[in-house]
């Protein structure tokens, strides 16, 4: 079975079982700057998981992209990526354990083909925040799941939650058998020998956590998780997804290529374009920060690998369009992104050889200096300098050390290089923060000028364009919404037409405070539901715009001066970005 048919009956199941299909959200967040990518199916979901009502009703299920790169220095073994499909399966509020397992066993027994004797479930063992889950246990024994097949486990491996705070709850997870023997007496599921593999993760979510420790939700949630690539190995009885049609054709091609032989290098090329190629579809873009220093990453490492296996650069348009044809029925968009996913890449791979010559000039430099003076070792400040100034990646120095019979500290480089991470992550959380923090007459009229847009954009392109995003300094505004196309100038000049006509007309800007559900109820905007305390604030500009918003705002519409389009440009996949200006005149 192909990926895309196992995807494709999942769906169907969970239909037949009274689940709406939504559509995948966007490898970059679109409203939660906390996080750099979407990591899981409940992440876009999180507010419906609190209790807000979701358009398509309480059964839903989706594929979802998802990124997570925690592990990016492992990928190259046999099972570790960095991009992945998550098939999942939501009920919000509505069935529960028994139901969503008996579903589960359904979907591997029945459609999927796998045997009963091949399943392993862990369960929650219990401990003072939440009993033993004797629920799942049952369900499990009812369903057919010998007693010898099911464990149990506490918070450490049978609980879910995405970071830190948010909802969460136990899971029952599923495993199969490879068939492998065990590697001693205790291996279990989650021992990492390769044995068994977990498949699927069930995580009853009914549980709050913040600072404070553990609250009841107000509903009782079930979020599903299942990996497909690794569903699609297994069933095709392959031992790595390298080996699945997902990555075949490039792995082949780079085997054709290669004048060095290396499986982890081919492995790192191969998925780090997957990846690149994903995130760039979505609107990533390579950068010193966040998630575009991720993708920035991505690009180099899969570079400096091509170069290990001595593979010429100059195929990389090529690699490039095999990989978007071996996704391309997976993900349509790729074909529409075709060229600039080509030239993202291209660009960072131009910029990256020149990187890197500037940063081994320098290198040598640096070890004349220190062979000068008789010393053996560079130290961390030396790869710090080189990556922080030229750019060049600390494995690139320590590759070129080794060469040279050099020892490199990479333990002070590390404390560096963290030290250089926190600062520029509290930088970006201040630039998220919409340069708000920064109040004055000009932030405040371009804050109010945020809802006119917002009004005008329902008008002109349709109620459902919605806010995903913004940004104001004291020169510009900057506004994400979604829409599926690039505005045309007729739409632009209707908007600001639109806009410049509300401020002519001296419109009042009025506050007021009411319960978060009355406000909802009333119609009034908002970007972050479960953002927002009990009671809010709304804002109203003449029956033009009502908005949930913290403000300030001006008191007038009069005050704001002329507004004017400066840009329009696509900011991810389905989100398109204004940028503008208030002149006054
Ligand atoms: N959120 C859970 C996970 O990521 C189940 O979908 O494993």
């Amino acid at each position: 079975m192909r990926a895309i048919d196992i995807r494709n009956k999942y769906l169907e199941f969970f239909e037949e079982h009274g689940h709406k299909i939504i559509p995948s959200a966007p490898l970059i967040p679109e409203n939660d700057p906390s996080v750099l990518f979407t990591t899981a199916g409940m992440q876009p979901l999180v507010p419906y998981l609190l209790g807000q009502k979701h358009p398509k009703g309480t059964r839903l299920t989706d594929f979802q992209k998802c990124v997570r790169t925690n592990d990016i220095d492992e990928v190259g073994d046999n099972r570790h990526l960095t991009y992945f499909e998550m098939l999942g399966n939501w009920s919000l509020g509505d069935y529960f354990k028994e139901e969503s397992i008996k579903m589960s066993f359904d979907f591997l027994t029945k459609c999927l083909g796998i045997p009963v004797e091949k399943l392993f479930v862990t369960c929650f063992a219990g401990d003072e925040d939440c009993s033993k889950d004797t629920v799942s246990e049952n369900t499990w024994k009812e369903v057919g799941i010998p007693e010898d097949h099911i464990f149990f486990f506490g918070k450490e491996e049978n609980w879910w939650i995405a970071g830190e705070e948010g909802p969460c709850g136990p899971d029952t997870e599923m495993f199969y058998d490879t068939g492998k023997s065990k590697c001693s007496e205790k291996c279990d599921p989650h021992c990492d020998c390769g044995k068994y593999v977990e498949i699927w993760n069930n995580v009853f979510m009914e549980f709050f956590k913040d600072k404070n420790g553990y609250t009841k939700l107000k509903q009782k949630n079930v979020d599903t998780g299942l990996g497909l690539e690794r569903m699609t190995m297994l069933l095709q009885g392959k031992s790595t997804p390298f080996d699945t049609e997902l990555f075949l054709p490039i792995m082949t091609k780079l085997e054709n290529l290669q004048k060095i032989d290396s499986i982890e290098s081919r492995r790192i090329v191969a998925e780090h374009l997957r990846s690149s190629i994903m995130i760039i579809s979505d609107g990533g873009r390579p950068s010193n920060v966040d998630r575009g220093y991720v993708l920035r990453r991505l690009i180099r490492r899969m570079v400096r690998h091509m170069n290990k296996l001595q593979i010429d650069l100059d195929n990389l348009p090529n690699l490039i369009e095999l990989n978007i044809d071996t996704l391309k029925e997976m993900y349509p968009e790729l074909d529409k992104n075709r060229e600039v996913i080509k030239q993202v890449i291209l660009e960072e791979k131009n910029k990256f050889i020149k990187t890197l010559s500037n940063g081994e000039k320098e290198f040598i430099k640096q070890i004349d200096k220190l062979k000068e003076k008789n010393l053996d070792k560079i130290s961390g400040d030396i790869v710090f300098k080189l990556y922080d100034t030229y750019g060049f990646p600390p494995e690139v120095t320590k590759d070129l050390a080794d060469e040279n019979n050099m020892k490199v500290d990479m333990q002070e480089f590390k404390k560096l290089f963290e030290e250089h991470q926190e600062k520029s992550r509290a930088g970006s959380e201040q630039k998220f923060k919409g340069g708000l923090a920064e109040q004055n007459e000009k932030t405040i009229a371009y804050h109010t000028a945020t809802h006119l847009l917002n009004a005008a954009l329902k008008q002109v392109i349709g109620k459902d364009s919605h806010q995903r995003g913004s940004n104001i300094t004291v020169d510009r505004m900057r506004f994400d919404f979604n829409c599926d196309h690039k505005l045309t100038d007729e739409e632009k000049n209707k908007i600001e037409e639109l806009v410049n006509k509300w401020i002519k007309e001296g419109i009042p800007v009025t506050k007021e405070e009411m319960k978060k559900e009355d406000a909802i109820a009333s119609g009034a905007e908002c970007m972050f539901i479960e953002k927002y305390p009990d009671i809010v604030t709304v804002y109203s500009i003449g029956n033009i715009s009502k908005e949930l918003c913290g403000g300030p705002h001006v008191n007038n519409t009069n005050e704001l001066g002329r507004f004017k389009i400066k840009k329009e440009e696509a900011s991810s996949s389905g989100v398109r970005r204004i940028k503008a200006v208030l002149i006054n005149e």
